[in-house]
């Protein structure tokens, strides 16, 4: 049976630890499954036209895009708008306007309650301006922080602390803002998929860090420039899924029956 959003919300503090594993990946016949989570995002190539002419799009035609991008309500909405990133004095009190603005836009289209955040922006805003993202914070509620982990080079310890100093930013915002990292198998530098061991270190370490992290996102094949036909109609044979499907079975023990990990598939809040 599946649960009402109200019943969602009212397990809300319970579930306060719980650590997800969210499937944001669009790889063409593949998901990731095994007790992942659904998620929402708005992709930043979405979001760089409607900003193109130097003013906000309408509301109508910003939720209009909403609710075509939410594909599972009630889950979370993450929002990828990489321009209005908040590391430029010059341009942030319009750029913390313009967030604010979309997110309340957002919040209008989807079920009340929804956690919506922003891909990228802890990371990337400066130290002056933690300010301006806690009053974005408090614009919203529930909200989460969404830092890139992204791989670019064979070598755990350089993604390690990358992903140290994104946490250690979000904390210093805010450190009551539940941290989602997003993961993706493919080297950003020239989107081929790196090798798994590579992977599952990295995912390894992301379940060891369930005290401080609720979960992560998992990305891949949304954007047609970072995996293209070959890439899409081979992507679900790449060992990272068969890897990913074996580390979930056994994080919330689907199939060992020994979870390691509290969470699953069912998203009942942060
Ligand atoms: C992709 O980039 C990674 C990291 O720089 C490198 O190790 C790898 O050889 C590259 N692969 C290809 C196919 O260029
Ligand atoms: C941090 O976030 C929590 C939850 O939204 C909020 O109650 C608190 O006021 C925030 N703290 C700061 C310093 O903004
Ligand atoms: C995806 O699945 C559909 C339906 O089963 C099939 O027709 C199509 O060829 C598949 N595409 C790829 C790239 O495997
Ligand atoms: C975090 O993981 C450890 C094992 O690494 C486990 O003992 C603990 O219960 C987990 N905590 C949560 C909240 O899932």
């Amino acid at each position: 049976m599946k649960l009402s959003l109200t019943t969602s919300l009212a397990l809300h503090g319970a579930l306060a630890a719980a650590f997800r594993v969210y499937d944001n990946t669009a790889y063409t016949n593949t998901s990731v499954g095994f007790g992942s989570s659904n998620i929402n995002w708005i992709p930043n190539y979405v979001c760089i036209p409607l900003l193109a002419g130097g003013t906000l799009p309408s509301a109508e035609a910003w939720k209009t895009v909403v609710k075509q991008w939410v594909v599972y309500p009630g889950y979370p909405l993450v929002l990828d708008c990489e321009q209005l990133y908040l590391n430029d004095a010059a341009t942030a009190d319009q750029d913390l306007e313009w967030l604010a603005t979309l997110q309340t836009w957002a919040a209008d289209v989807i079920p009340a309650g929804s956690v919506i955040g922003w891909y990228g922006l802890v990371a990337n805003t400066n130290t002056a301006l933690y300010g301006h993202l806690r009053t974005l914070v408090a614009n919203h509620t529930p909200t989460a922080f969404f830092p890139s982990a992204y791989t670019f080079s064979y070598s755990l310890s350089t993604w390690k602390t990358a992903l140290t100093t994104s946490l250690a930013k979000a904390h210093a915002v805010n450190s009551s803002i539940p941290v989602i990292p997003y993961t993706w198998p493919q080297y950003h530098g020239n989107y081929s998929f790196f090798p798994v061991d590579l992977w599952s270190a990295e995912l390894a370490y992301l379940a060891s860090q369930n005290s401080t992290l609720a979960g992560f996102v998992i990305w891949g094949g949304k954007n047609h420039a970072v995996c293209n036909d070959a890439c899409q109609a081979t992507a679900g044979q790449q060992p990272w899924l068969a890897a990913t499907r074996t580390y979930l079975a056994s994080l919330y023990g689907q199939y060992s029956g020994t979870p390691e990990v509290a969470g699953g598939q069912l998203f009942t809040g942060l």
